[in-house]
């Protein structure tokens, strides 16, 4: 069933999105979302490929963007635009992960990272902005933090310090730019099966010496809630943020995690 087929409220009737990293697991569960609800939504991804695959599927547009790269920021913005007719609602959802211990990590992997979860969030939210400005409609950016945002962790600090970024930036832009009627808020999971975990289960599988898939079935155990969080448990909060409903909410982060942090 396409997003389109979906039955939604229509709360986001008309509005015009872009979420990056939207080829795969969460973001594309947003795009679903987004649409069941009334909006035109491009995915903007480094992976056209499977973009173009998954636009065709749910009845979205498809972008390529290398959010590391400002030149393919702006070409992607202005293809969105010009596909939409302008642009609503920013999505900064790519992202990479990383862990090793302190004395192992790399200056290489360190920049990699933060050129794609730090660097990529505060320029396409600017070129987003910028735009939305221009249009003098307002609009609503919504940036995804974690849980790992909220503390450090021993293996995770590459991580956890580019997504401790993402909620401060979420905190100035928002307080910069709601005197544009431009909201900027972001969501904090905590754990999210799909690929992304298979990528991090990996790791600990590595460092800590964990079978393949222990980690995960450890993390998903000690969640409050019972389990692992899935895309799904993420697209209420989505919807929400970028709906008219969020217009009093400001520079905010939004945990939806099962109850693993409380702030
Ligand atoms: N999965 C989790 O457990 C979890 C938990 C907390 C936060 N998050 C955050 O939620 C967001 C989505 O997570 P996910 O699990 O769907 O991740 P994912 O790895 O499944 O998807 C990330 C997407 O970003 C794209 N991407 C990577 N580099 C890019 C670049 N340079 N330019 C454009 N696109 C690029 C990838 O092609 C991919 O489609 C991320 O910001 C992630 O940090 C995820």
């Amino acid at each position: 069933m396409s997003g389109a087929e979906r039955k939604g409220l229509g709360r986001l009737t008309g509005r015009r999105a872009v979420i990056t990293g939207a080829a795969r697991g969460i973001g594309l569960a947003f795009a679903e979302a987004y649409l069941a609800e009334g909006a035109q939504v491009v995915l903007a991804d480094i992976d056209l490929p499977r973009a173009r695959d998954e636009a065709a599927r749910i009845g979205a547009h498809a972008v390529h963007l290398d959010v590391t790269r400002q030149e393919s920021i702006e070409a992607a913005m202005d293809e969105a635009v010009s596909a939409l007719g302008g642009i609503d609602i920013l999505v900064n959802n790519a992202a990479l992960f990383t862990a090793a211990p302190i004395v192992e990590i790399e200056r290489a992997d360190y920049e990699r990272v933060f050129a794609v979860n730090v660097a990529g969030v505060l320029f396409c939210l600017q070129a987003a902005a910028r735009r939305m400005i221009a249009q003098g409609t307002g609009g609503k950016i919504v940036n995804m933090a974690s849980q790992a945002g909220r503390r450090g962790e021993a293996l995770v600090g590459v991580y956890c310090a580019s997504k401790a970024a993402v909620i401060s930036l979420t905190q100035s832009a928002g307080l910069d730019l709601i005197r544009h009627g431009i909201n900027v808020n972001a969501i904090a999971p905590g754990v999210v099966d799909g690929e992304h975990w298979d990528g991090v289960d990996a790791f600990f599988a590595k460092y800590e010496g964990k079978a393949p898939g222990q980690k995960k079935r450890e993390v998903g155990l000690a969640v409050p809630f019972g389990r692992m969080g899935t895309a799904a448990d993420l697209t209420g909060m989505a919807v929400f943020l970028a709906s008219a409903e969020a217009d009093y909410v400001v520079a905010q982060t939004y945990n939806v995690d099962g109850g693993n942090w409380m702030s």
